[in-house]
């Protein structure tokens, strides 16, 4: 019970000086009397490491949850569309994952998981997150954000919503001139995430909800009111859900001559590829970097990325594991085999598979 109330005051304690000091001063103050006893007495602010600390824990539907999260320090300052990547221990092993921001603060973010089948880290924070825990965190990462379009389209499927959530809110609050329209598909009406949200969002643009297992009138997939209103094709898009389902739409978008150029992708669930077949050598052209690699013996079998590596060349990146998509680059002329959407290639997880390839 002594515990509990020196928690819940310690808690009080932490949002106040985030609150009264901000990020930067505590960042100041912090580093310059960190020692034995302010590491001991407040590890959350006397720490070198980004750390978040639960402040509350929303369920959502029957398998997903928003867990409200106040990082200390150390964070940066956040943009909807991006994620962070969130470690969590069990049975003594550190795993990592990267969830989108369903909710930025001020002084708070948030996250929504949704418990996957046989998801481990997914399914111990829907069974044990609690306020008042700490969590390691990275600072927010990704390049999953507004660009300033005018005429926009949101497309997610499941969880794929919650960046599309947080996108679709901060748009309509800093850029009201913007005309943002939404499709979010789940399996039923049960599944739906953000449910009073987006019947608000509904009053501010167009929001529509597929639902892929309910019979009767609903639409029952983003196919469906794509192909009912042609002119959402007009817009820029930004898509994000399970693999199988942004290939659906990316083919439907090919298909009906899209540019490409105008769509922003982000996946997380990437089940991985392995390089198929011989691989002949490649002359790439890295366009950014003005760099042309003529690929050699010693380059087969190796990724993009490595490949790029290997010849002094840096291409930005994160994971390395075909997740983030911070190194995200587009096709201009020739193929690529494994991670690629549309003209988007993933060089960590994409291999060259013409004699002839232009990355821009
Ligand atoms: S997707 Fe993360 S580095 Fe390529």
């Amino acid at each position: 019970m002594m515990g509990r109330v020196l928690g819940q005051l310690a808690l009080l304690a932490e949002v106040w000086a985030l609150k009264a000091f901000g990020r930067e001063w505590l960042h100041y103050i912090t580093s310059n009397t960190m020692n034995a006893v302010t590491t001991r007495l407040a590890p959350f602010f006397w720490t070198y490491e980004c750390q978040a600390r639960v402040i509350g824990v929303r369920h959502e539907t029957h398998d997903a949850i928003t867990i409200e999260l106040l990082p200390n320090q150390h964070f940066s300052q956040a943009r909807a569309g991006q994620y962070i990547e969130l470690e969590v221990v069990i049975n003594g092993q550190v795993h990592s994952r990267c969830y989108s921001l369903s909710r930025l603060g001020r002084h708070g973010v948030a996250i929504t998981v949704k418990r996957k089948q046989g998801g481990l880290v997914s399914s111990w924070l829907f069974d044990h997150a609690r306020r008042g825990m700490v969590f390691s965190v990275s600072r927010p990462q990704g390049s999953f954000v507004y660009q300033g379009q005018q005429k926009l389209l949101m497309i997610s499927a499941g969880s794929g919503i919650t960046p599309c959530y947080a996108l679709a809110n901060e748009i309509l609050a800093e850029a009201p001139s913007a005309d943002v329209a939404m499709i979010a598909q789940f399996k039923t009406d049960a599944d739906v995430i953000f449910s009073s949200g987006l019947q608000r969002l509904a009053q501010l643009c167009r929001v529509e909800i597929a639902l892929s297992q309910s019979a009767g009138t609903v639409k029952q997939d983003v196919i469906a009111c794509l192909e009912q209103s042609p002119e959402l094709l007009g817009r820029d898009i930004y898509l994000c859900g399970p693999a199988g389902f942004m290939d659906k739409v990316v083919g439907y978008l090919t298909s009906k001559n899209y540019n490409l150029a105008r769509l922003q992708v982000e996946r997380f669930n990437f089940d991985g590829y392995a390089l198929a077949g011989e691989q002949s050598l490649s002359e790439i052209y890295f366009q950014a970097h003005n760099a042309t690699v003529h690929m050699t013996e010693a380059d087969r079998g190796k990724t993009l990325l490595e490949i790029a590596e290997a010849h002094g060349i840096e291409l930005e990146h994160g994971c390395r594991a075909g997740m983030c998509g911070s190194c995200k680059c587009h096709l201009v002329h020739g193929e690529v085999s494994g991670n690629q959407l549309g003209i988007a290639v993933y060089p960590c997880t994409a291999y060259p598979a013409s004699t002839k390839l232009v990355i821009g």
